[in-house]
C-alpha cells in the first residue's frame, strides 16, 4: 500500500515537473532571433534611455514594425521607488534592477541595444552621436546612428543650483551607484566615529546625517536612515548611539509639498517622534567638506546664517536638465522659452522638431516628473507607434486594392467592398486620442513602518498615513516591480533584513 502511495506521489511530481518544464521551455524559447537584421523596408526607431518612460514604451511596442535600436549607458531598468531602501541594505540593489537584454529578449522581433551615451542629436541630418563611456573601450567607442523616428527618454540629472561645494561633498540619490556610495559612507561615518580616542564633538559631527531637500526623495531616505540606526546600528555599535542624529533641511515652509496638508502634518509629527529634526525655511547656500552653510528665515522674516556640521550629506533637491537635452533645445528655435525640459505637444512630439518625441523627466507635458507619468507616456507612445505602423500598412493595402480594381474590373464589387472595410479600419486606427495622464495617487515611506498615501478614490482623493498605509505601500510597490524575479528578490530581502538585520559591513 505504501509502495503505491509513493509511486503515486512520484508520478504526481513528475507530471508537475513536466508541465513546469514545458512552460519554462515555451517561455525561454519565446524570444526573437539572436541576430538583429535591419530591414530596409522598415523605419528605424531609436529609443534613448532605459528608464521608466523608455522601458514602458519598449514593453508595449510591437517591435516587428520597426528596426528598434535602444541606446543607454545603463544596461538595466531601475525600479527607483525602492532605491532609498538600498541605501541601508534593507533591499539589495540587484533586486530592483532588470537587465534590458532580458526585456528585449521577450519581444516578438529582435531589437538592438548599444550600451552608450547619446552625446549629440543632429535633428537636421536625423542622426545621433553615441559614445561608449564605460571603463572598457574598444577601438571604436564613438560613432553615429541614423534614425527615422527618435524617442528621447534620458531623464534628468541632479539639481544643485550651482551652490558651491555641493558636487564635491554630497551624495546624491538617483542611481544604483549613489545608493551604494551612501551605504558605504554611512558605515564609514559610524566606524570613524567609533575610532579610538575620537573627540566627542567630532563623534557628534560624524554621526550627524544631513539630508537637503524635503521632497519625497529626502523624506524617504531620512526615514530609512533612522530605521537603519534604530534597528541595527544602535545594537551593534552602542557606544555612538547617543550622538546619532538625522536632520532634514528644506527651503520651503514644509516638507512633501505635493501631499495634502493633513499628510504633511502627519509626516512632520512622525519625524518628531522618530527624532528626525526638520529645518524648514532653511536654504543651503554653501557646502564645505565638514559644514553646510544655510540661511534660515525666522518667523519675523529676519534672515540668519547658520553653520551645520555633518558626517554624511545627502543632496536631494530635485531635477535639472541633462546636457544632451540642453543641446537639443538650443538647436530648436521653438524650444527657446522652455526652461524645465523639452516642450512637447499632446502627442508628446517635441515642439519645433521633426520625428522626435520625448517622454518622462526630460519632457515638459504639464505633469510632475514622476515614474507614474513617465510610464504612462511611454505606453502611450507605444500605442501611437503601433498605430502609425498599422496606418501605413492599411494605406498601402488600399493603394494596392485600388490598382487591382483597374486591372480586374470583373471583381470590382468584391474589391470595392474590401476597400471600404479597410478604410473603416484605417479610420478607427487613425483616431488616436491625445495623451491623457491618469493620476493614481502619491505614496511615500516615512520611517518606523509608516507611510503616507494620497490616492485617487471614486472621483476624489483618499489621504491616509500610518502602519496600514505602510502595508499598502509595500504591497503596491511589490506588485509594481518590473518582473516576478524582482518581486521574489525584494520580498526575500525584506524577510532577510527582518530576521538577520541589515548587513553593516562596509564595501
Ligand atoms: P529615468 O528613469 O531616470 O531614466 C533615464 C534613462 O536615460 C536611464 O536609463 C539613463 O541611463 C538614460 N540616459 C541618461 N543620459 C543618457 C544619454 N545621454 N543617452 C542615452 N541614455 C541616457 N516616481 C514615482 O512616481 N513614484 C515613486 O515612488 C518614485 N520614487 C523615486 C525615488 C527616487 C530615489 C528617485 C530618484 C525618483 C523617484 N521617482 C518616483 C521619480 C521617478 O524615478 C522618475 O520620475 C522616473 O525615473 C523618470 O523616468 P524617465 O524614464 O524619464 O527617466
Ligand atoms: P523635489 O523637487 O520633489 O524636492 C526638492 C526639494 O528641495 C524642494 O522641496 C525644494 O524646496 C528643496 N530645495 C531646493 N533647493 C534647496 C536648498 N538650497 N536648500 C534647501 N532645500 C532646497 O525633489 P525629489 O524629492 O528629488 O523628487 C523629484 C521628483 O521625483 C518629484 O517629482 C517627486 O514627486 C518624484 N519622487 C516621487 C516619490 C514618491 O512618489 N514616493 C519619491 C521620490 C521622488
Amino acid at each position: 500500500f505504501r509502495f503505491f502511495r509513493w509511486a503515486w506521489r512520484l508520478t504526481y511530481l513528475s507530471v508537475l515537473g513536466s508541465i513546469g518544464y514545458v512552460i519554462y521551455d515555451g517561455y525561454s524559447s519565446r524570444h526573437p532571433d539572436d541576430q538583429f537584421h535591419p530591414d530596409s523596408n522598415k523605419k528605424t526607431l531609436v529609443v534613448l534611455g532605459t528608464g521608466w518612460g523608455s522601458v514602458a514604451l519598449l514593453k508595449k511596442l510591437d517591435t516587428e514594425n520597426y528596426n528598434v535600436v535602444v541606446v543607454s549607458p545603463r544596461n538595466y531598468f531601475l525600479f527607483t521607488p525602492l532605491l532609498p531602501s538600498c541605501t541601508t541594505g534593507n533591499i539589495e540593489h540587484r533586486s530592483i534592477m532588470e537587465p534590458v537584454r532580458q526585456i528585449l529578449r521577450s519581444k516578438k522581433a529582435s531589437a538592438m541595444y548599444y550600451e552608450a551615451e547619446c552625446t549629440h542629436i543632429d535633428a537636421e541630418r536625423k542622426v545621433i552621436k553615441i559614445s561608449d563611456n564605460s571603463d572598457i573601450k574598444g577601438d571604436v567607442h564613438v560613432t553615429e546612428v541614423p534614425y527615422d523616428l527618435l524617442v528621447v527618454g534620458v531623464g534628468a540629472e541632479n539639481a544643485t543650483f550651482g551652490i558651491p561645494g555641493v558636487r564635491e561633498n554630497s551624495c546624491f540619490l538617483k542611481e544604483i551607484k549613489d545608493a551604494q556610495a551612501i551605504r558605504t559612507k554611512i558605515m564609514d561615518c559610524v566606524e570613524t566615529a567609533g575610532f579610538k580616542d575620537q573627540k566627542p564633538e567630532e563623534v557628534s559631527r560624524l554621526m550627524h546625517m544631513v539630508v537637503v531637500g524635503g521632497g519625497p526623495t529626502g523624506v524617504e531616505f531620512a526615514g530609512e536612515l533612522r530605521d537603519f540606526f534604530d534597528e541595527d546600528i544602535k545594537k551593534l555599535v552602542p557606544e555612538i548611539a547617543d550622538s546619532f542624529k538625522v536632520t532634514l533641511v528644506e527651503a520651503l515652509p514644509n516638507v512633501l509639498p505635493m501631499f495634502s496638508k493633513q499628510l504633511i502634518d502627519y509626516t512632520e509629527s512622525t519625524f518628531k517622534e522618530e527624532h528626525i529634526e526638520i529645518m524648514t525655511k532653511t536654504m543651503v547656500k554653501n557646502v564645505t567638506d565638514k559644514y553646510i552653510e544655510a540661511e534660515i528665515t525666522r518667523p519675523d522674516g529676519k534672515k540668519e546664517l547658520t553653520r551645520i556640521p555633518y558626517g554624511l550629506l545627502v543632496w536631494a533637491t530635485g531635477n535639472a536638465l541633462r546636457p544632451l537635452v540642453k543641446d537639443l533645445m538650443s538647436q530648436i528655435p521653438a524650444q527657446k522659452d522652455s526652461r524645465r525640459g523639452l516642450a512637447v505637444n499632446e502627442y508628446l512630439v517635441v515642439q519645433g522638431a521633426r520625428d522626435i518625441w520625448a517622454v518622462g523627466d526630460c519632457a515638459v507635458a504639464g505633469y510632475a516628473p514622476t515614474a507614474q507619468v513617465a510610464s504612462q507616456e511611454g505606453a502611450f507612445l507605444a500605442r501611437l507607434f503601433n498605430n502609425m505602423a498599422k496606418t501605413e500598412a492599411l494605406e498601402s493595402k488600399i493603394q494596392e486594392l485600388s490598382s487591382t480594381l483597374n486591372v480586374q474590373p470583373g471583381n470590382s464589387a468584391e474589391i470595392a467592398k474590401e476597400i471600404e472595410s479597410t478604410e473603416r479600419q484605417l479610420r478607427r486606427v487613425k483616431d488616436i486620442k491625445p495623451f491623457h495622464y491618469s493620476h493614481q495617487g502619491s505614496l511615500a515611506y516615512i520611517g518606523s513602518e509608516k507611510a503616507v498615501a494620497d490616492v485617487a478614490w471614486l472621483n476624489g482623493n483618499l489621504a491616509s498615513g500610518g502602519k496600514l498605509t505602510y502595508l499598502f505601500w509595500r504591497s503596491a510597490y511589490l506588485s509594481m516591480c518590473f518582473s516576478p524575479r524582482n518581486r521574489v528578490l525584494v520580498a526575500l530581502d525584506w524577510v532577510k533584513a527582518k530576521v538577520y538585520g541589515r548587513d553593516v559591513s562596509r564595501e
